[in-house]
């Protein structure tokens, strides 16, 4: 296979060109180049493409996203309905998941923000005891991220449940399927979005969700910005519906200075960090994908496209 790397936000493409190459030296690996001339490419791997990838490449039959969420690249000028695509499906994302979830629940349900400003005041001063009950985590979403986030809290005793279209079952959490949203909303105080984005996804953390939430809730986004509707954040913010936010992806990234969320101390803003595509494990899962191809095997996390993930 002749395979091309093409990126417009990476910034050590030639590092990933080398990996790859390393992973499938049976194979050719090439960085895409806009001047050269069009190439003969059987695949490519991408994030952020350039516009000119289609057109200058006609003969790609796969295209591997190096993250897991795929909406921008369905909504690429010029995609050829024939190209097949598929999706990063951990690549090292879903233990860090796990870990950012953990951070923000524990900071909330064991108070720990408070102590940095008793110790400013030589203070000693205990909290409360914990009470898991009173911190259910509600995870939104069922695949290999949404269940590893299920799983890391549910280690640690809090209750938990998740839920997606299919109403998946993850071991150590409660499933509720597509249709059992309030029941699912109303058992949930700390509310973590893991979904893809899609046309039934985008705004689902709006107004109509937190209000369904436990009182004094808790919100973590760790998907996509176009999952939250910011205004009814910041309404449901002010009038203590919700009592903070841990958010890592935005509409616009980078967040534009301007932008309330900055400055408003009940939001956590991290700059689209929660999980991280790792480079030896997503060229692993890659090279993998791309042998059991050239066998004629099937592989995992193709895109469904009517699916939009
Ligand atoms: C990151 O946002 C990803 O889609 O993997």
């Amino acid at each position: 296979m002749e395979i091309v790397f093409a990126s417009r936000h990476e910034s050590s493409p030639h590092a990933w060109v080398h990996a790859l190459q390393q992973a499938l030296p049976e194979h050719r690996v090439r960085l895409w180049d806009a001047e050269g001339p069009a190439g003969q490419a059987d695949a490519a791997v991408v994030w952020a493409p350039p516009a000119g990838l289609f057109a200058r490449e006609p003969r790609l039959k796969y295209l591997f996203n190096l993250g897991a969420g795929v909406d921008a690249l369905l909504t690429l000028p010029g995609l050829p309905d024939a190209v097949t695509l598929v999706r990063m499906e951990d690549g090292g994302m879903a233990v860090q998941m796990a870990e950012y979830v953990l951070h923000y629940l524990i900071r909330q349900s064991r108070d720990l923000g408070r102590y940095a400003g008793f110790q400013a005041q030589a203070a000693w001063r205990p909290l409360d005891d914990i009470e898991r009950e009173a911190w259910p985590v509600g995870v939104m979403g069922a695949g290999v991220m949404g269940a590893r986030v299920a799983q890391a809290c549910a280690a640690l005793e809090y209750p938990v449940a998740v839920w997606s279209r299919s109403g998946r079952e993850v071991a150590g959490a409660q499933a509720y399927g597509q249709a059992q949203l309030p029941q699912f909303l109303a058992r949930t105080r700390v509310l973590v979005n893991v979904l893809p984005l899609t046309d039934d996804t985008r705004g689902i953390l709006c107004r109509a969700t937190f209000e369904q939430l436990r009182p004094d809730a808790y919100v973590i986004n760790i998907a996509r910005g176009e999952h939250l509707v910011a205004a009814d954040l910041l309404a449901c913010l002010d009038s203590g519906r919700v009592r903070g936010a841990a958010l890592d992806a935005f509409e616009q990234e980078p967040l534009p200075p301007s932008h309330p969320f900055w400055a408003d101390r009940r939001i956590e803003v991290t700059p689209h960090i929660a999980g991280a595509s790792l480079m030896g494990l997503t060229v692993q899962q890659i090279a993998g994908k791309v042998r059991a191809v050239v066998r004629g095997e099937p592989i995992t996390g193709v895109v469904d496209r009517a699916r939009q993930y």
